[in-house]
Formats: C-alpha cells, sequence, structure tokens
C-alpha cells in the first residue's frame, strides 16, 4: 500500500489537470505554449494576453550543454515558470548551441559561467541541473552540493555502485529539494499503465513485468564517451537504468537476484576514438527475481532502424501492455492495451501529448519532469524520482553486467556490500 501512494505520485492524474487546471492562469500559460511560436512575434506587449509569457519565479542553470543540457534549457523556457540565468561547458559549441536554443524561443541569452564555481556563485541561481557524462557526476554534484540550491541529476547517477552510493549520500544531506532525471515514467504510455495499475488496479496483483527496448545504436556525443564502458558504467548502467526503473517501479519490490545474458553484437566493433576500440554491449536479455516474487525480464537490441520500447505487465486479473514505437522517419505510434477478461472493460487507447510538448524531448516525459520539479520547489519537497529509485535503477545494470560477465546469476545484496 505504502508503494502505492509512493508511484500515484507519479500519475499526471485528471484530478489535478483536469477542470481545475484550465483556470486562467493555467489556460493562459497553455495558450502561450501552444500559439507562441505561430506569428505573434509582431504584437507589442501591451497587446498580449494570451500569449504573454509567464513571469519566471526561478533561475536555473545548467552544466554540461549537450542534447540534453539543451533539452532542459528548451523544457524550462516551454514549462515557463523558470528561466535559464545560466550555462557551464567547456566546450564552446554546445555553449553556444544551448545559448542559441534559447533565443530561439525568444528567451534572454543565458550567461556563460567560466567554471562550476562562478555558477555556483550565482545568487540568481536556484536550481542546477547536472547533464554532464556520466563518469563526471560525482565530481560534480561535490561542488554543486556544498551550495544552497536545489538540484538536478541526470541518469544514471554514476558509473558504479560504489559512486552512486557517494550520490545518494550527498543528495539524501542536501537540504534542498533534489531529482533525479529517470523522466520516462513521463511518458504518456506509462502514465496511463500507471494510472491502470496503480489507481484502477487494472491487472490486480501483478506478478510479472517485462520490458523491451528495441533502438537504434548510440548517437554521437562529444568526446564519444557513450561508447565507452569507462566512462558510461555499461550499457546496461547508461542507457537500461530508465527501463530498470521502471520494472522496479511496477514490480512494487526491491530486485534480489539477476542474470543476464548479452554480447557487442553488431555496433562499433570496428570504431576507435583515439586508439580506444568501443566496448559498450547492444544486445543483452536480463532476468530479475524481486523480493515479493514478481519476475522482471528486459530485452534490449540497439540495431534496428527505429526505435520501440514496449512493457508488458501480467497480474492475477488481467495484462497490460503500453507501447512506443517508430520507425525511422515515421511518426511515433503510442498505445497500450488492457485485457481483462471478464473482470471489466478491455480497451485499447493511444495517449498522446500535445505535438509542442512531445516534439520538446523525450516524447514529452522531459517536459512533465519540468512541471514536477517547479512543483517540488515551489512545496519544497521531494517527489522523485528519488536518489534511492536512481541508486536501484543502477543496482540492476550492474548486476546484469556483472552476470554477463562471469556467466552467473548475481545478488543484488552482494553488490551492495
Ligand atoms: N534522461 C534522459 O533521457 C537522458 C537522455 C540522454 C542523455 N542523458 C544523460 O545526460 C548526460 C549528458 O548526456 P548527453 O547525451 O547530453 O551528452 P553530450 O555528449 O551530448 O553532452 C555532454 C556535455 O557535457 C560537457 N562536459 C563534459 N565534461 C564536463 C564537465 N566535467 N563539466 C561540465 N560539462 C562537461 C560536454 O562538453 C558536452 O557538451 C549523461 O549523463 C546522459 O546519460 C539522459
Amino acid at each position: 500500500m505504502v508503494f502505492i501512494d509512493i508511484t500515484s505520485a507519479f500519475y499526471l492524474g485528471h484530478q489535478e489537470r483536469g477542470v481545475a487546471c484550465m483556470a486562467d492562469e493555467h489556460l493562459r500559460a497553455a495558450s502561450h505554449r501552444a500559439f507562441a511560436h505561430r506569428g505573434f512575434g509582431y504584437l507589442a506587449e501591451q497587446d498580449r494576453f494570451l500569449s504573454a509569457r509567464e513571469t519566471p519565479q526561478f533561475g536555473f542553470a545548467v552544466i554540461g550543454c549537450g542534447i540534453m543540457g539543451q533539452e532542459h534549457v528548451r523544457n524550462t523556457i516551454l514549462e515557463g515558470r523558470a528561466e535559464v540565468v545560466g550555462l557551464y561547458d567547456p566546450a564552446a559549441q554546445s555553449l553556444a548551441c544551448a545559448q542559441k536554443v534559447a533565443t530561439d524561443m525568444g528567451a534572454p541569452v543565458p550567461r556563460a559561467y567560466a567554471s562550476v564555481d562562478e555558477l555556483c556563485a550565482d545568487e540568481q541561481v536556484d536550481a542546477v541541473f547536472i547533464c554532464s557524462p556520466n563518469h563526471t557526476h560525482l565530481q560534480v554534484l561535490q561542488q554543486v552540493s556544498q551550495v544552497e540550491k536545489a538540484i538536478f541529476v541526470e541518469k544514471p547517477i554514476a558509473t558504479d555502485v560504489a559512486d552512486a552510493c557517494a550520490v545518494v549520500k550527498l543528495l539524501e544531506a542536501h537540504g534542498r529539494v533534489v531529482r533525479i532525471g529517470l523522466q520516462y515514467r513521463y511518458k504518456a504510455v506509462y502514465q496511463e499503465a500507471i494510472a491502470e495499475v496503480f489507481n484502477r488496479g487494472a491487472v490486480g496483483s501483478v506478478k510479472s513485468v517485462a520490458m523491451v527496448e528495441h533502438r537504434f545504436p548510440f548517437l554521437d556525443k562529444v568526446g564519444q564517451w557513450n561508447k565507452f564502458n569507462k566512462f558510461t558504467g555499461g550499457t546496461l548502467i547508461e542507457k537500461c537504468c530508465h527501463y530498470f526503473d521502471l520494472i522496479n517501479l511496477f514490480a512494487q519490490s526491491k530486485p534480489k537476484r539477476v542474470f543476464a545474458i548479452g554480447s557487442q553484437a553488431v555496433n562499433f566493433r570496428d570504431f576507435e576514438y583515439q586508439g580506444v576500440p568501443a566496448d559498450g554491449l547492444d544486445q543483452a536479455a536480463v532476468t530479475i527475481e524481486y523480493a515479493n516474487g514478481v519476475l522482471g525480464s528486459f530485452n534490449l537490441s540497439m540495431f534496428v532502424p527505429g526505435s520501440r520500447e514496449e512493457l508488458t505487465v501480467c497480474g492475477d486479473g488481467g495484462r497490460l501492455s503500453a507501447a512506443e514505437s517508430a520507425q525511422f522517419g515515421e511518426v511515433t505510434q503510442n498505445r497500450v492495451e488492457l485485457w481483462m477478461g471478464d473482470r471489466g472493460v478491455s480497451r485499447r487507447v493511444e495517449p498522446k501529448y500535445p505535438a509542442y510538448i512531445h516534439n520538446a524531448g523525450h516524447h514529452g516525459s522531459t517536459f512533465y519532469e519540468h512541471v514536477a520539479f517547479v512543483d517540488d520547489m515551489i512545496k519544497g519537497k521531494n517527489s522523485g524520482p528519488t536518489p534511492e529509485d536512481a541508486l536501484w535503477s543502477i543496482l540492476v545494470g550492474a548486476a546484469a553486467q556483472q552476470s554477463i560477465a562471469s556467466g552467473r546469476p548475481v545478488e543484488v545484496a552482494a553488490l551492495m556490500d
């Protein structure tokens, strides 16, 4: 029951975002987002009502301005209750691109800091987003956690269990709001799945949770850090922590034992960067046993022409599948399908967010992650995903990587030692 209370925090909920949300200020904010880029630039400020920008309540700063840092700049501006006051990145090109994201959206140019220390000293900054590569998170956090600002850390919080525990300690001791970038919980299909499984009990008591991630290879990065286990922690930590977080969430329990097989079957087998060959795996099959008896499984293939992810939850009362997929060049298809037999209404729905939110990054999930983060800052509390959630997602990934290396099942408790 406690678990149900926790997970319902991730459900956007019609009761919260229905009629009450369409009060004047929300309607204006939504109208602004929907119409801001449709040629209203000629209007003077006094003629703006629906197209008037909200006055930001908070200042955000971003450390690491690559693909994800830029997505956070975009979503901060789109969400509207905060503004991006400054950026730090050792790569000038990343910094310039992130500034352009802001100015293209009609926001002021964020200041460029010369160092993390300078960023931390800026009194305009209320929250810091850490979006540098995985292996830098702990070091950056050691600096940022010294100051009284809310902290957002991208997933995975670290590249191994020891560093992840150190990150958790720092974040749990931090006196301000903290959040981890496990935003897949906010994807439209998983929001519907959470609502069905937890709020409506649609599948009854959950017995198994299976996930599939079939996608294109890892994209280019600054310094190609994502091709090397040393910088990522391994594919099953770097990318798949999102899916282990979802499996943990639906299992409503702690992972006990993990068995996995996997290999670098196709991608980057001839790729070298500065003389070092790439070593990340690109396919895996992972089995997870949970303390409450739920069976988890995860299947990864990273050499398909498009992307498809699918969650299947089976319970003693039904089956739910939630899928998001697009072949290269095609629009994303969302689908949630529920089989309830004679217990109730079986159905198939196509959950989705407005296109301007969907297109802002990760199918709209990053936007709702920002909504939740700003809500948390206003209320002064953490709604999660918490540092502990992040640690458990890494524990499954680390156990799976170790199981692949050893050919044996891995007890998760042993990793905690
Ligand atoms: N939540 C998600 O869905 C999601 C998606 C993609 C990436 N990520 C995570 O975001 C982080 C960044 O990934 P990315 O895809 O943007 O990579 P990227 O290579 O596109 O960008 C990383 C940026 O960080 C900068 N950088 C490197 N070392 C730094 C340091 N010590 N301090 C500050 N900046 C530094 C680089 O110059 C680069 O501009 C990673 O942890 C990654 O796993 C999360």
